[in-house]
């Protein structure tokens, strides 16, 4: 396994569209293994393919501190959402800031699994929530999207500066 490098907002790469998987074979299956162990050794709780520069369908997630939940979803679908919820939300792209986001509390997600079947989760709270964050970067899509310009500039300018002040107790997605 090898430890990948993930881009960071605001590297023009995170903005990419990710495409379809067409096969799911042991090319991607060790793209998967690297990134379970990146997001591990990050520390993390979910990573999508777009952040390590792969802009595939692809996302892993583990939400639990024991690393014994682990998903991986392949060309990811939201078939059904409802709820709201509000989570504190961080990411590995943009290390060290945590913002309030709005998402569905609840999700079913339809996907292809490393072996290449199909199935279908359903999903709830702080899972549902990374499923929802991982598949935005699919989309090119970054959690400070949701926040106002002027914070989202600030972030920015910061992380250019190279300022970070990760708080040691909050997961980043
Ligand atoms: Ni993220």
């Amino acid at each position: 396994m090898a430890k990948l490098t993930i881009l960071e907002f605001p590297d023009p790469r995170l903005r990419i569209r990710a495409q379809t998987v067409e096969s799911v074979d042991d090319e991607l299956r060790t793209l998967i293994e690297d990134m379970f162990e990146t997001m591990y050794s990050a520390p993390g709780i979910g990573l999508a393919a777009t952040q390590v520069d792969v802009h595939k369908r692809l996302l892993v997630t583990d939400v639990t501190a024991d690393r014994s939940d682990p998903h991986v979803l392949i060309n990811p679908v939201i078939v059904e959402k409802d709820g709201v919820t509000v989570t504190e939300e961080g990411c590995l792209s943009v290390p060290g800031y945590f913002e309030e986001v709005k998402r569905a509390e609840h999700i079913r997600v339809r996907y292809l699994d490393r072996n290449g079947d199909e199935q279908e989760m359903e999903a709830h709270g702080l899972l549902a929530v990374c499923i929802q964050h991982e598949m935005d970067h699919l989309e090119g899509k970054l959690f400070v999207d949701y926040l106002s310009e002027a914070k989202r500039m600030r972030i920015r300018k910061k992380l250019v500066k190279g300022q970070r002040h990760r708080s040691p107790d909050a997961v980043a997605l």
